[in-house]
Protein backbone atom coordinates (compact mmCIF):
# COMPACT_ATOMS: atom_id res chain seq x y z
CA UNK A 1 0.00 0.00 0.00
CA UNK A 2 3.36 2.55 1.01
CA UNK A 3 4.19 1.60 -2.48
CA UNK A 4 1.11 2.37 -4.48
CA UNK A 5 0.72 5.90 -1.73
CA UNK A 6 3.88 7.04 -3.16
CA UNK A 7 2.90 6.71 -7.06
CA UNK A 8 0.15 8.09 -6.35
CA UNK A 9 1.11 11.41 -4.35
CA UNK A 10 4.17 11.82 -6.79
CA UNK A 11 1.66 11.78 -10.17
CA UNK A 12 -0.95 13.88 -8.10
CA UNK A 13 1.24 16.58 -6.56
CA UNK A 14 3.20 16.60 -9.88
CA UNK A 15 -0.05 17.18 -12.49
CA UNK A 16 -1.75 20.27 -13.18
CA UNK A 17 -4.24 20.83 -11.51
CA UNK A 18 -2.58 18.96 -8.57
CA UNK A 19 -5.06 16.16 -7.18
CA UNK A 20 -4.99 12.94 -5.07
CA UNK A 21 -6.82 9.84 -5.04
CA UNK A 22 -10.05 9.40 -2.39
CA UNK A 23 -8.96 6.11 -1.17
CA UNK A 24 -6.00 7.80 1.12
CA UNK A 25 -8.64 9.31 3.17
CA UNK A 26 -9.27 6.09 5.09
CA UNK A 27 -6.68 5.40 7.51
CA UNK A 28 -7.82 4.67 11.37
CA UNK A 29 -9.36 7.87 11.66
CA UNK A 30 -10.39 8.90 8.27
CA UNK A 31 -12.27 5.72 8.83
CA UNK A 32 -13.92 6.97 11.73
CA UNK A 33 -14.58 10.54 10.31
CA UNK A 34 -16.51 8.33 7.45
CA UNK A 35 -18.41 6.69 9.76
CA UNK A 36 -19.41 9.80 11.66
CA UNK A 37 -20.25 11.80 7.62
CA UNK A 38 -22.85 8.71 7.62
CA UNK A 39 -24.46 10.02 10.59
CA UNK A 40 -25.32 13.51 10.01
CA UNK A 41 -28.29 14.66 9.10
CA UNK A 42 -26.97 15.99 5.30
CA UNK A 43 -25.81 12.73 4.69
CA UNK A 44 -28.55 10.80 3.15
CA UNK A 45 -26.76 7.66 0.97
CA UNK A 46 -25.90 5.58 3.93
CA UNK A 47 -29.94 5.66 5.22
CA UNK A 48 -31.10 5.49 2.05
CA UNK A 49 -29.13 2.48 1.13
CA UNK A 50 -29.84 0.58 4.63
CA UNK A 51 -33.61 1.15 4.15
CA UNK A 52 -33.40 -0.57 0.75
CA UNK A 53 -31.66 -3.92 1.96
CA UNK A 54 -33.89 -3.38 5.31
CA UNK A 55 -36.41 -3.98 2.76
CA UNK A 56 -34.94 -5.98 -0.11
CA UNK A 57 -32.25 -8.37 1.18
CA UNK A 58 -34.61 -11.21 1.36
CA UNK A 59 -35.53 -10.63 -2.32
CA UNK A 60 -31.81 -9.96 -3.06
CA UNK A 61 -31.09 -13.53 -1.34
CA UNK A 62 -33.76 -15.85 -3.10
CA UNK A 63 -32.37 -14.19 -6.25
CA UNK A 64 -28.95 -14.92 -5.38
CA UNK A 65 -28.77 -17.64 -2.48
CA UNK A 66 -25.47 -16.94 -2.24
CA UNK A 67 -22.48 -19.46 -0.39
CA UNK A 68 -20.11 -16.56 -0.46
CA UNK A 69 -20.55 -13.00 -0.31
CA UNK A 70 -17.71 -10.76 -1.16
CA UNK A 71 -17.72 -7.18 -0.32
CA UNK A 72 -15.30 -4.53 -2.10
CA UNK A 73 -15.13 -1.67 0.38
CA UNK A 74 -16.44 -3.14 2.90
CA UNK A 75 -15.36 -0.31 5.52
CA UNK A 76 -17.55 -1.04 9.11
CA UNK A 77 -19.43 -3.74 7.40
CA UNK A 78 -22.81 -2.67 9.50
CA UNK A 79 -25.05 -1.94 6.28
CA UNK A 80 -23.37 -5.36 5.31
CA UNK A 81 -25.28 -7.38 8.70
CA UNK A 82 -28.67 -7.40 6.56
CA UNK A 83 -27.52 -8.77 3.96
CA UNK A 84 -25.45 -11.78 6.24
CA UNK A 85 -29.10 -11.78 7.84
CA UNK A 86 -30.98 -12.55 4.80
CA UNK A 87 -28.56 -15.06 2.86
CA UNK A 88 -28.08 -16.96 6.92
CA UNK A 89 -31.81 -17.47 7.55
CA UNK A 90 -32.21 -19.21 3.88
CA UNK A 91 -29.09 -21.53 4.62
CA UNK A 92 -26.96 -21.00 2.09
CA UNK A 93 -24.22 -18.62 3.02
CA UNK A 94 -20.76 -20.13 4.49
CA UNK A 95 -18.24 -17.24 3.51
CA UNK A 96 -17.68 -13.48 4.14
CA UNK A 97 -14.74 -11.73 2.35
CA UNK A 98 -14.35 -8.33 3.30
CA UNK A 99 -11.97 -6.35 1.13
CA UNK A 100 -11.30 -3.10 2.50
CA UNK A 101 -8.12 -0.33 2.73
CA UNK A 102 -8.36 0.09 5.88
CA UNK A 103 -6.51 -2.72 8.03
CA UNK A 104 -8.13 -1.10 11.25
CA UNK A 105 -11.64 -0.84 9.77
CA UNK A 106 -11.40 -4.21 8.64
CA UNK A 107 -10.11 -5.64 12.09
CA UNK A 108 -12.95 -3.67 14.12
CA UNK A 109 -15.56 -5.46 11.85
CA UNK A 110 -14.09 -9.16 11.45
CA UNK A 111 -14.38 -9.33 15.17
CA UNK A 112 -17.72 -8.27 16.03
CA UNK A 113 -18.77 -9.96 12.92
CA UNK A 114 -17.10 -13.27 14.08
CA UNK A 115 -18.37 -12.58 17.66
CA UNK A 116 -21.93 -12.25 15.79
CA UNK A 117 -22.07 -14.64 13.23
CA UNK A 118 -20.44 -17.94 15.03
CA UNK A 119 -21.04 -20.54 11.73
CA UNK A 120 -19.78 -17.88 9.24
CA UNK A 121 -16.41 -17.86 7.68
CA UNK A 122 -14.86 -14.06 7.80
CA UNK A 123 -11.38 -14.03 5.47
CA UNK A 124 -10.97 -10.45 5.48
CA UNK A 125 -8.14 -8.66 2.96
CA UNK A 126 -6.85 -5.48 3.14
CA UNK A 127 -6.74 -4.58 -0.34
CA UNK A 128 -7.55 -1.72 -2.56
CA UNK A 129 -10.34 -3.19 -4.39
CA UNK A 130 -8.94 -1.57 -8.23
CA UNK A 131 -5.53 -2.92 -7.99
CA UNK A 132 -5.79 -6.26 -7.38
CA UNK A 133 -9.59 -7.82 -7.10
CA UNK A 134 -9.10 -11.40 -7.08
CA UNK A 135 -12.58 -12.45 -6.25
CA UNK A 136 -11.95 -16.13 -4.44
CA UNK A 137 -12.49 -19.25 -6.17
CA UNK A 138 -15.30 -20.71 -4.06
CA UNK A 139 -17.78 -22.88 -5.03
CA UNK A 140 -22.05 -22.20 -5.80
CA UNK A 141 -22.88 -18.63 -6.13
CA UNK A 142 -20.08 -15.82 -5.52
CA UNK A 143 -22.88 -12.43 -5.05
CA UNK A 144 -19.58 -9.82 -5.27
CA UNK A 145 -21.20 -6.38 -3.33
CA UNK A 146 -20.10 -2.79 -3.86
CA UNK A 147 -21.99 -0.56 -2.12
CA UNK A 148 -22.39 3.24 -0.98
CA UNK A 149 -21.79 4.49 -3.53
CA UNK A 150 -18.04 4.20 -4.01
CA UNK A 151 -18.61 2.89 -7.50
CA UNK A 152 -19.25 6.34 -7.76
CA UNK A 153 -15.44 7.47 -6.84
CA UNK A 154 -13.99 5.78 -10.23
CA UNK A 155 -14.07 8.47 -13.49
CA UNK A 156 -16.24 6.53 -16.27
CA UNK A 157 -12.74 5.12 -17.88
CA UNK A 158 -12.17 3.71 -14.68
CA UNK A 159 -15.75 2.26 -13.96
CA UNK A 160 -15.95 0.37 -17.37
CA UNK A 161 -12.21 -0.92 -17.04
CA UNK A 162 -13.53 -1.64 -12.76
CA UNK A 163 -17.08 -3.35 -14.00
CA UNK A 164 -15.25 -5.31 -17.04
CA UNK A 165 -12.67 -6.54 -14.17
CA UNK A 166 -15.44 -7.63 -11.90
CA UNK A 167 -17.60 -9.63 -14.89
CA UNK A 168 -14.64 -11.36 -16.43
CA UNK A 169 -14.29 -12.91 -12.86
CA UNK A 170 -17.74 -13.64 -12.46
CA UNK A 171 -18.87 -17.04 -13.52
CA UNK A 172 -22.95 -17.74 -14.47
CA UNK A 173 -25.03 -18.24 -10.98
CA UNK A 174 -22.76 -15.49 -9.26
CA UNK A 175 -23.84 -11.78 -8.93
CA UNK A 176 -23.07 -8.29 -8.40
CA UNK A 177 -24.70 -6.18 -6.09
CA UNK A 178 -24.30 -2.31 -6.89
CA UNK A 179 -25.06 0.87 -4.71
CA UNK A 180 -25.31 3.55 -6.56
CA UNK A 181 -26.22 7.31 -5.64
CA UNK A 182 -28.79 9.12 -8.18
CA UNK A 183 -28.62 12.60 -9.36
CA UNK A 184 -30.95 14.92 -7.19
CA UNK A 185 -31.15 18.71 -6.44
CA UNK A 186 -28.04 20.34 -6.53
CA UNK A 187 -28.71 21.94 -2.86
CA UNK A 188 -29.05 18.90 -1.49
CA UNK A 189 -25.80 17.25 -2.82
CA UNK A 190 -23.64 19.39 -2.14
CA UNK A 191 -24.66 20.05 1.67
CA UNK A 192 -24.46 16.13 1.59
CA UNK A 193 -20.53 16.89 1.20
CA UNK A 194 -20.22 19.68 2.98
CA UNK A 195 -22.01 19.51 6.28
CA UNK A 196 -22.46 22.43 8.82
CA UNK A 197 -20.43 20.88 11.16
CA UNK A 198 -17.55 20.60 9.43
CA UNK A 199 -17.32 16.83 9.77
CA UNK A 200 -16.43 16.26 5.82
CA UNK A 201 -13.58 19.01 6.01
CA UNK A 202 -12.23 17.09 8.46
CA UNK A 203 -12.01 13.79 6.09
CA UNK A 204 -11.25 15.85 3.46
CA UNK A 205 -8.28 17.21 4.81
CA UNK A 206 -7.19 13.92 6.89
CA UNK A 207 -5.40 12.90 3.55
CA UNK A 208 -2.74 15.37 4.10
CA UNK A 209 -2.70 13.96 7.71
CA UNK A 210 -2.01 10.77 5.95
CA UNK A 211 0.86 11.99 3.22
CA UNK A 212 2.44 13.74 6.19
CA UNK A 213 2.58 10.56 8.22
CA UNK A 214 3.23 8.06 5.54
CA UNK A 215 5.75 9.69 3.20
CA UNK A 216 7.45 12.43 5.90
CA UNK A 217 5.48 15.34 4.51
CA UNK A 218 4.78 19.08 6.27
CA UNK A 219 1.36 19.73 4.66
CA UNK A 220 -0.03 22.73 7.13
CA UNK A 221 -3.28 20.84 7.47
CA UNK A 222 -5.05 24.00 8.61
CA UNK A 223 -4.26 26.34 5.95
CA UNK A 224 -6.16 23.98 3.25
CA UNK A 225 -10.06 24.87 2.99
CA UNK A 226 -12.38 22.16 1.97
CA UNK A 227 -14.59 22.69 -0.84
CA UNK A 228 -17.27 20.64 -2.49
CA UNK A 229 -18.83 21.25 -5.42
CA UNK A 230 -21.78 19.90 -7.93
CA UNK A 231 -20.19 19.29 -11.83
CA UNK A 232 -23.15 19.56 -13.55
CA UNK A 233 -21.07 18.25 -17.19
CA UNK A 234 -20.19 15.11 -15.14
CA UNK A 235 -22.90 14.83 -12.97
CA UNK A 236 -20.29 14.59 -10.04
CA UNK A 237 -19.31 16.04 -7.04
CA UNK A 238 -16.07 17.08 -6.35
CA UNK A 239 -14.43 17.95 -3.12
CA UNK A 240 -11.58 19.73 -3.43
CA UNK A 241 -8.43 21.06 -0.72
CA UNK A 242 -8.32 25.07 -1.70
CA UNK A 243 -4.72 26.37 -1.00
CA UNK A 244 -5.02 29.37 1.77
CA UNK A 245 -1.89 31.43 1.27
CA UNK A 246 1.02 30.78 -1.29
CA UNK A 247 2.91 27.89 0.42
CA UNK A 248 5.67 25.41 -0.46
CA UNK A 249 5.08 21.84 0.68
CA UNK A 250 8.07 19.13 0.71
CA UNK A 251 6.93 15.35 0.80
CA UNK A 252 11.10 14.45 2.23
CA UNK A 253 10.34 10.15 1.10
CA UNK A 254 9.87 11.48 -2.63
CA UNK A 255 11.81 14.22 -2.29
CA UNK A 256 9.32 16.49 -3.58
CA UNK A 257 8.73 19.95 -2.86
CA UNK A 258 5.33 21.32 -4.30
CA UNK A 259 4.07 24.72 -4.31
CA UNK A 260 0.91 25.53 -3.84
CA UNK A 261 -0.36 29.31 -4.80
CA UNK A 262 -2.54 31.32 -3.22
CA UNK A 263 -6.52 29.81 -3.51
CA UNK A 264 -4.94 27.32 -5.86
CA UNK A 265 -7.69 23.99 -5.44
CA UNK A 266 -6.78 20.38 -5.33
CA UNK A 267 -9.21 17.72 -6.66
CA UNK A 268 -9.33 14.87 -3.67
CA UNK A 269 -12.27 13.04 -4.95
CA UNK A 270 -15.03 12.26 -7.20
CA UNK A 271 -18.23 11.14 -6.49
CA UNK A 272 -20.65 10.49 -9.83
CA UNK A 273 -24.28 10.47 -9.19
CA UNK A 274 -26.02 8.54 -11.55
CA UNK A 275 -29.62 7.67 -13.56
CA UNK A 276 -30.98 4.49 -13.55
CA UNK A 277 -30.95 4.07 -17.42
CA UNK A 278 -26.99 5.18 -17.28
CA UNK A 279 -25.83 2.84 -15.37
CA UNK A 280 -27.66 0.22 -16.88
CA UNK A 281 -26.21 1.17 -19.74
CA UNK A 282 -22.52 0.67 -18.47
CA UNK A 283 -23.37 -2.49 -16.58
CA UNK A 284 -24.66 -4.32 -19.99
CA UNK A 285 -21.19 -2.61 -21.74
CA UNK A 286 -19.47 -4.56 -19.56
CA UNK A 287 -21.23 -7.53 -20.10
CA UNK A 288 -23.76 -7.80 -17.10
CA UNK A 289 -27.86 -7.62 -17.49
CA UNK A 290 -29.93 -5.91 -14.80
CA UNK A 291 -31.82 -8.75 -12.80
CA UNK A 292 -33.32 -6.46 -9.83
CA UNK A 293 -33.41 -2.43 -9.50
CA UNK A 294 -34.75 -1.16 -6.55
CA UNK A 295 -34.58 2.52 -4.94
CA UNK A 296 -35.37 4.01 -1.46
CA UNK A 297 -38.92 5.99 -1.10
CA UNK A 298 -37.51 8.95 -2.23
CA UNK A 299 -35.54 8.24 -5.01
CA UNK A 300 -32.28 9.02 -3.73
CA UNK A 301 -30.75 5.74 -4.31
CA UNK A 302 -30.38 3.04 -6.18
CA UNK A 303 -29.45 -0.91 -5.73
CA UNK A 304 -28.88 -3.40 -8.47
CA UNK A 305 -28.43 -6.47 -8.79
CA UNK A 306 -26.80 -7.52 -12.00
CA UNK A 307 -26.20 -11.02 -13.65
CA UNK A 308 -23.56 -12.33 -15.85
CA UNK A 309 -24.58 -12.48 -19.34
C1 LIG B 1 -17.66 6.17 0.71
C2 LIG B 1 -17.16 6.89 -1.48
C3 LIG B 1 -19.41 6.40 -0.90
O1 LIG B 1 -18.58 9.39 -2.11
O2 LIG B 1 -20.24 9.64 -0.75
C4 LIG B 1 -18.43 10.92 1.91
C5 LIG B 1 -17.18 9.11 0.54
N1 LIG B 1 -16.83 11.58 0.64
N2 LIG B 1 -18.31 12.24 2.04
C6 LIG B 1 -19.13 9.22 -1.01
C7 LIG B 1 -17.49 10.50 1.02
C8 LIG B 1 -17.35 12.64 1.29
C9 LIG B 1 -18.41 8.39 0.04
N3 LIG B 1 -18.14 6.98 -0.41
Amino acid sequence: MTDALRRDVSLGLTAEPKWLPPKWFYDGRGSELFEEITRLDEYYPTRAEREILRRHAVDVAATLPAHTLVELGSGSSEKTRLLLDALRDLGTLERYVPVDVSEPALRAAGEALLADYPDLAVDAVVSDFDAHLGIPEEPGPRLVAFLGGTLGNLTPDERATFLADVRAQLRPGDGLLLGADLVKDTGVLVRAYDDAQGVTAEFNRNVLRVVNRELDADFDVERFEHVAVWNDADEWIEMRLRSRGAQTVKVRDLDLVVEFADGEEMRTEISAKFRASGLAMELERAGFSVARWWTDAENRFGLALAIPV
